[in-house]
């Protein structure tokens, strides 16, 4: 190899950009956007404002949020021709390969997305439109699945309300969204909004830092963020704990077997890459599980199996070496699915939730400049090798 290159896979331990819009600290269990801690941004904004701090940079005043609002309703419909695509999936085709699909296909209807140097209102457009479009095309996924009709956006709801009532809403008859699953999807999607370079948000990035456009590198994160690893977890975490309670809740017996290492089970919605105490996201969502199941009258056994699991690893002196702690994803489910979303529909409210933070940082990507995304290797494999003729091959 010519010149010096240092292996860190994984990027454990590489910064790849520099960025003002999300600061982590792993020790601390610090999650700030732009500033704001996220503990004050969950209890007191709304998912809207915080979309409009990540991509724009600050708090909207009130005429900025009802500006906001308004150009996102004007937007909210899918061309019609998009139902085509919906209807080429099979039924019980899993909700992530359908939104990475659908959400790139938006460059086929707005072309103007293709244009590499849109001027800033031309790309804010292709952002206004995208986070309009998501909502419809995630709650149309949905109603497809059930053979439901969809319903279509309301201009006169707001962001998640809106959503909801898409998902939730009724053909037949008037279906009042209860203000608990409103208030619940707000703190869960401000929570999701945004997590400096993950393994998503670096896609995005890198697929954005070739000046493609807006759609296909989103579409690029939602394939990146389907991975069990990453937010898949959220319903790979229910899975989980539904096998365990049908097993008979034997956690001890869970625990040892993630920490066997001939057995490739691991306790998913445990650990993470920079969280090495705990991941603040985590305390806040398992104190809206409480409060939520307790408001709707909900007594889900996943959620004792969870808390005896959490528990129990927390006293594991594998778990407890490794600094491995419930992370984002370990209680989500469990809420989500309170709120009546199929399992599979899990990690698409998560990529609902990521789409902001996405958007913030490819627009922040675009307007620093940055060169295209392409890293170095160590070369292992052969020296120079003489060509052999088929015929004399073996
Ligand atoms: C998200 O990056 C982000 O910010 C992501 C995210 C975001 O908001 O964008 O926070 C969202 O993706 C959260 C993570 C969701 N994933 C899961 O819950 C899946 C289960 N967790 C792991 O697979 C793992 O912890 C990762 C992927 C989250 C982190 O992996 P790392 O940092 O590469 O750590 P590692 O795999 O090298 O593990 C270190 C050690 C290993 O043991 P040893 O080889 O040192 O003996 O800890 C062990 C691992 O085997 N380990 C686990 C474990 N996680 C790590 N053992 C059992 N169960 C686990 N969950």
């Amino acid at each position: 190899q010519s010149g010096f290159v240092t292996l860190d896979s994984g990027y454990k331990n590489t910064g790849a950009t520099k960025s003002a819009i999300t600061f982590l600290d792993g020790e601390e269990g610090v999650l700030k956007y732009r500033g704001y801690a996220i503990e004050e941004l969950a209890e007191k904004s709304t998912f809207l404002e915080v979309a409009y701090l990540l991509i724009y940079g600050d708090l909207p005043s009130q005429t900025q949020l009802d500006a906001f609002q308004a150009d996102i309703s004007k937007h909210t419909l899918v061309h019609e021709d998009m139902k085509k695509f919906f209807d080429g999936f099979p039924s019980k085709s899993h909700p992530m390969g359908q939104l990475s699909s659908l959400i790139c296909s938006l460059s086929a209807f707005y072309p103007e997305s293709l244009n590499s140097r849109q001027t800033a209102e031309e790309q804010n457009q292709t952002i206004i439109k995208l986070l309009a479009k998501m909502t419809t095309v995630v709650s149309w996924i949905y109603k497809k699945s059930l053979g439901h009709p969809v319903i279509y956006p309301q201009n006169n709801l707001g962001y998640v309300s809106n959503f909801l009532n898409m998902t939730f809403g009724q053909r037949t008859e008037d279906v009042e969204i209860d203000p608990v699953f409103v208030s619940a999807m707000n703190v869960l999607f401000i929570l999701h909004a945004d997590h400096e370079q993950n393994c998503s948000t670096s896609t995005v990035r890198m697929v954005g830092s070739s000046e493609c456009n807006l759609y296909a590198s989103i579409s690029a994160g939602i394939s990146a963020l389907w991975g069990p690893l990453h937010g898949g977890a959220n319903q790979a975490v229910i899975e989980m704990l539904e096998q365990i309670k049908n097993d008979g809740g034997d956690t001890d017996k869970w625990i040892n077997k993630a920490k066997d290492k001939n057995d490739p089970f691991r306790l998913m919605g445990f650990g993470h890459r920079v969280y090495k105490n705990f991941d603040p996201r985590a305390k806040i969502i398992k104190k809206a599980c409480d409060d939520v199941l307790d408001k709707l009258g909900i007594d889900d056994p996943v959620l004792d199996i969870a808390k005896k699991l959490e528990a129990a690893a927390l006293s594991d002196p594998y778990f407890v070496e490794r600094k491995l702690y419930p992370n984002v994803d370990f209680y989500s489910g469990i809420i989500y699915r309170a709120l009546g979303f199929p399992t599979d529909m899990f990690t698409v409210l998560f990529a609902l939730g990521r789409l902001p933070g996405w958007i913030g940082q490819w627009k922040e990507m675009r307007e620093n400049k940055e060169p295209i995304g392409r890293p170095r290797q160590i070369y292992i494999g052969e020296t120079l090798r003489d060509y052999v003729e088929l015929k004399d091959r073996k």
